[in-house]
């Protein structure tokens, strides 16, 4: 029997509730992974609420490390003992131990701490797919300005240094002036309290009126209208969340007077074959090996404590990553 985080109705916090599982071993294609520390995202509190619905009971959590336990049949790439990491569906890592298909789960490089590969798989796999995959007709070349909401999360301040790493001046929005140096310090090269200004008004000044040539939207419902405001001509509107609820639907002619591309991305049409997942995490591997890229880990909870982890987490009281220890 393992510790674990159900729900058994959608709802609030309150739902989160410890229980004890039964995990059983690995059938063809599975691996029983040990978790050592668990990553908290933001998708967990959407699957949680029913925004994305599920089958109950559910137990959440899209993201872990841990130690291989057992292999199942057909499994090559891990064994017994490996430090592994993994990101994806179904969700259940809010727990000790748990069953994954293998496919999306990598070994750990010696190199990145089990609390530091928990945090940052699917927060840096997705800056990753979003600032070299989601791209303008034209790419991106050094020195374009993109625009990035929530940059102080923990996607965004991921993003932040990846985009430096890549050339790119990336503005970002965060919702207060701390949130705003932080982003700064992470290598944004403007930032906007969007609580506080007109975020399409200071783009415009930024960029002199050009505009940028991305937007990268998680915050959803209260960004996109204006988010549209921000691109120049041919601009892609890259759409890949709903912090602040989902963008109710809107007419395409809107994207008319600028001739705008639009996209609502996930992570997990890119991360998902074996092959693609290793190459994807072997490029994010390379970053946080060299510390081109560091995973900021500001909140870290019991796994007792995740009903006050994703309170937080909701009432934008954290910043970068946050895991649960097992
Ligand atoms: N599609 C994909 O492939 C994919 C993959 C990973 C993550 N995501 C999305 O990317 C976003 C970031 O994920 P994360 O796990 O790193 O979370 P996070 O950015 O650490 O937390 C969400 C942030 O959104 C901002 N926000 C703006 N309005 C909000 C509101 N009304 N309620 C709550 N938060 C609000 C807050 O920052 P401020 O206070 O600075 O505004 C908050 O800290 C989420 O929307 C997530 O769903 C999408």
């Amino acid at each position: 029997m393992v510790r674990a985080v159900r729900i058994d109705r959608h709802g609030g916090p309150e739902e989160l509730q410890l229980v004890d599982l039964e995990v059983g071993d690995p059938g063809p294609g599975q691996i029983r992974i040990r978790h050592r520390a668990i990553g908290l995202n933001y998708i967990d509190v959407y699957q949680r609420s029913g925004l994305y619905p599920f089958p109950m009971p559910l137990t959440l959590g899209m993201e872990g490390a841990g130690v291989v336990e057992a292999v199942g049949e057909g499994v090559t790439h891990l064994k017994e003992g490996d430090r592994a990491v993994y990101c994806g569906s179904p969700p259940g890592s809010y727990s000790e131990a748990r069953l994954i298909p293998a496919a999306l789960v990598c070994q750990l490089p010696d190199a990145i701490s089990f609390e530091t590969g928990a945090a940052m798989m699917l927060k840096g796999l997705t800056a990753q797919y979003l600032l070299k995959k989601t791209l303008p007709m034209e790419g991106l070349q050094q020195g374009d300005f993109v625009l990035f909401h929530a940059a102080a999360g923990g996607v965004g301040l991921i993003a932040c240094q990846w985009a430096r790493l890549l050339g790119l001046r990336l503005i970002a929005t965060a919702g207060s002036p701390e949130k705003c140096q932080m982003a700064l310090d992470h290598g944004a090269s403007h930032a906007i309290d969007y609580r506080q200004e007109d975020f399409a008004a200071r783009v415009a000044e930024i960029t002199g009126g050009q505009g940028v040539k991305v937007v990268y939207d998680s915050v959803g419902k209260d960004t996109f209208d204006k988010s549209l405001e921000c691109l120049r001509p041919f601009g892609l509107m890259a759409s890949f969340g709903n912090a602040s609820g989902p963008v109710p639907p809107f007419a395409p002619a809107s994207l008319a007077k600028k001739s705008l591309y639009l996209t609502r991305q996930t992570l997990f049409n890119h991360y998902n074959t074996r092959e693609r997942a290793q190459a994807m995490a072997d490029d994010l591997f390379s970053v946080v090996a060299s510390g081109e890229v560091k995973i900021d880990i500001h909140q870290r909870y019991p796994l007792a404590d995740v009903q006050q982890a994703h309170r937080e987490l909701e009432a934008r009281k954290t910043t970068g990553c946050s895991i649960l220890l097992p």
